[in-house]
């Protein structure tokens, strides 16, 4: 792999990158510590000093440390076992432009009155079965906050969605969070619809709203482009069909909506917390496979017996197929959010997979802090 550097061989062995970079010129290499280099030169290198180097992404190690404990990363589908999936859309834009109001509406529910200020501090998972006209079709929704201090949830939320929904306010129009929110979804590569909220409010000027979004590559039907505008107002619920009906054409035409509920079960870590009565509670979104009550999962550094599944209104669930949020209890730590979670053969298999991770990176971390040895010493050792 590319990007391996003297100051990354010197944390794993201990040393400092200066001798490194020392050792390199008397060889006849002039290089910085953050240069990266070609294996062929960490091969002189390591002759040098008495080492074997074998350069390996940390991609790489835990690859190989999952393949240790039977489980392959790249696993594809059984073509013959693919069935369809519903849809992951994500809502998206600047803070307060009715992201939640317009789930919502959709739901019937009232997320954002158990809002602090009404503020979405969290990416929200749902998923919901819309029964409208001539739809009748499952749709699994995450909830992104807008405030611009939640740009890493807004990238996640873009990354595990098949079709975005950028809601932009016609009474506010375009705002940096509303582009943020497009470069994430451009950037994963998620076709986009948008929602030109708040058509109920006095001002609201949607045609603006279209001449704006033009200048991101986003161009209107109507004008001749191909992204569909949808004006809609959550709070009245108008033309809420007709947006779900172009998320769902979107989905449709662009995608291909299948998965192996027959695989290992594997997904993303949506979020995760500590809850004072059921422990670490972590939210995750089953991608293949099917995730069941009594597996053994690990999810980054975070390991577990999957004691219950809960769905989004807090029902216990047997199991999750693709495409499902649920709520995971039984782990014995909090996972980091973004963590993609595996099913192991057994709780010592994801135990041991979980504490080799953490040795890993509490070693490269105590190295980081120790950079004291010498070349000199170490080959005395
Ligand atoms: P963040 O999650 O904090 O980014 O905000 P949000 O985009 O989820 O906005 P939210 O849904 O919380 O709505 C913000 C305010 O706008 C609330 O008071 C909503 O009731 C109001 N609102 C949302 N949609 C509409 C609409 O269509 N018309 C009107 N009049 N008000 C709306
Ligand atoms: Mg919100």
């Amino acid at each position: 792999p590319q990007g391996a550097t003297l100051s990354d061989l010197a944390e794993k062995i201990n040393v400092s990158a200066a001798n490194l970079v020392t050792v390199l010129f008397h060889l006849g290499e002039m290089a910085t510590a953050t240069q990266s280099l070609d294996a062929a030169t960490f091969e002189i290198l390591g002759e040098e000093i008495g080492w074997n180097i074998k350069i390996v992404s940390a991609e790489e190690e835990d690859r190989a440390l999952l393949q240790q404990f039977d489980i392959d990363l790249d696993a594809e589908a059984d073509e013959e076992n693919l069935e369809s999936r519903p849809p992951v859309v994500t809502v998206m834009g600047h803070v307060d432009h009715g992201k939640t109001r317009l789930l919502d509406t959709i739901r019937q529910t009232n997320v954002i009155k158990s809002e602090a200020g009404g503020i979405t501090q969290r990416i929200g998972a749902y998923q919901i079965h819309v029964t409208l006209n001539d739809i009748d079709r499952r749709i699994t929704f995450l909830d992104t906050p807008g405030h611009e201090a939640f740009t890493a949830m807004r990238a996640r939320g873009a990354e595990l969605t098949d079709v975005a929904i950028l809601v932009v306010a016609a009474d506010d129009g375009v705002m940096p969070q509303t582009v943020e929110a497009i470069n994430h979804a451009q950037a994963a590569n998620v076709p986009i619809v948008v929602a030109v909220n708040k058509i109920d409010v006095d001002g609201a000027n949607p045609e603006k709203v279209r001449g704006q979004l033009t200048e991101f590559g986003l161009v209107p039907e109507e004008y001749g482009g191909d992204t569909m505008f949808v004006d809609i107002s959550a709070k009245q619920g108008t033309n809420i069909d007709k947006l779900l009906e172009a998320v769902l054409l979107t989905a449709d035409a662009t995608l291909d909506l299948r998965a192996d509920p027959t695989m290992s079960a594997r997904g993303a870590t949506v979020e995760a917390r500590l809850d004072k009565g059921r422990g670490a509670v972590a939210t995750v979104l089953v991608q293949q496979g099917t995730l069941r009550v009594g597996d053994s999962i690990v999810a980054g550094k975070a390991y577990g017996r999957v004691r219950a599944l809960l769905d989004e209104n807090g029902n216990n669930l047997d199991e999750a197929t693709p495409s499902r949020p649920v709520a995971v209890l039984g782990l014995t730590s909090v996972p980091t959010a973004g963590d993609l979670f595996l099913v192991a053969s057994d709780d010592r298999a994801a135990r041991q997979i979980a504490e080799k991770r953490e040795a890993s990176e509490r070693a490269a971390q105590l190295a980081r802090r120790h950079k004291v040895v010498s070349l000199e010493n170490l080959k005395e050792q």
